[in-house]
């Protein structure tokens, strides 16, 4: 079995070839980041006419790149959603489109699914059960995981997701998009505690997140007096220490009411290495593992959409049917209506 997947719901356009025994076999990456900077954050717009641009010189060099050709393909995946309507469309309308023309199924991927799955590519590979820490963009949720398709909320943020969070005061540091690599740089040069951030929500005795108070406490900082470099740098890491500390503090919490001890870090605040770093020291004290994607893999890609798509093939008993050309997107889609989906 092989799959191509698609990723295009946000600002990179990603593909990749995933083998069902041979496993990953490649995949390519185009980053909009400079497309997008002069404007401080992603233009929908402007992502989805590069997306449109990209997918198929991308696709041909990934063929190329791993010697296979279209008429080896079993199955073509794509995000379906949750993620920017305009961008969904141009991977469901390519995904769809190349389907058709070669008689090959088109299998629509949750976005957030194929973040969860993906440490299930490194190794050594967690085993289910797990709990996940979904921390991306626009998410952030711990969720346990039985099986593919099989999940459970345990709880999700009230209102900005952690990436939010570092991308909104890295803003108001002035610093460029996307702000969680540039403010993750910084607070290496800087020391926390040399301002108070609050860590909103760390002791609520549940387990969801809030992070716009944060934004706001850094707001009133940056407008009280303009701040040198070093006490930017400081701030920066009190940030970073700050959506860490809340983080693995829930995180290590859903391990003690699970009761599981394998915990799955995915989603580009997955790659903020102070979060590695903290979950990695204080996990085995309660007798926890904690997993990764490589950090290529964090941020989205098309490895992790080829890869849940040939999960669910794996194990689903209904043969895939080839492509009609009528589709659909899904820019909001809620994980756990998954459950009640054939695998
Ligand atoms: O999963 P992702 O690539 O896209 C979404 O599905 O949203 O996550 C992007 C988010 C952005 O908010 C970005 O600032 C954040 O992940 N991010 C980081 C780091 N790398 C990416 N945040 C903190 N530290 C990092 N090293
Ligand atoms: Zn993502």
């Amino acid at each position: 079995m092989l799959v191509l997947g698609i990723e295009t719901s946000c600002d990179e356009t990603g593909v990749a070839l995933y083998h069902g025994e041979r496993g990953l076999l490649g995949h390519t990456l185009y980053t909009q980041a400079t497309l997008h900077s002069p404007y401080g954050g992603v233009v929908p717009e402007l992502a989805s006419r590069d997306h449109i641009r990209r997918v198929l010189p991308l696709t041909r060099e990934l063929m190329a790149q791993c010697g296979c050709s279209l008429d080896e393909l079993s199955a073509i995946a794509y995000t379906q959603g949750p993620g920017l309507a305009g961008a969904l469309l141009v991977g469901t309308a390519i995904g769809h489109g190349l389907a058709y023309a070669l008689g090959l199924p088109a299998l629509a991927v949750h976005h957030m699914e194929a973040h969860l799955l993906s440490p299930l590519l490194a190794s050594p590979a967690p085993r289910f059960p797990f709990v996940a820490l979904l921390a991306s963009g626009g998410h952030t949720e711990l969720v346990r995981v039985e099986g593919v398709g099989r999940y459970e909320l345990l709880g999700e943020t009230v209102d900005d997701a952690a990436g939010e969070a570092f991308d909104k005061t890295a803003k108001l540091l002035g610093l460029g998009y996307p702000g969680g690599p540039a403010l993750a740089k910084l607070a290496e040069q800087g020391r926390p505690g040399r301002f108070r951030l609050p860590r909103p929500m760390r002791a609520s005795g549940d387990l969801n997140f809030s992070f716009s108070g944060l934004k706001t406490a850094v707001l009133t900082l940056v407008r009280e007096r303009p701040l040198e470099a070093a006490a930017r740098a400081d701030l920066a890491a009190e940030i970073e220490a700050a959506i860490v500390d809340v983080l693995a503090a829930k995180a290590l919490a859903a391990l003690d009411e699970t009761g599981l001890t394998q915990l799955v870090v995915a989603g580009g605040v997955g790659a903020n290495r102070s979060l590695r770093a903290r979950l990695s020291a204080d996990a085995p004290k309660r007798g926890g593992t904690v997993f990764y994607p490589a950090p290529e893999l964090c941020t989205d890609n098309g490895a992790m959409i080829a890869f849940a798509a040939a999960k669910r093939l794996e194990q689903s008993s209904l043969i895939p049917q080839p492509s009609s050309l009528e589709f659909t997107v899904r820019p909001r889609w809620a994980l756990e209506s998954l459950a009640s989906q054939p695998a």
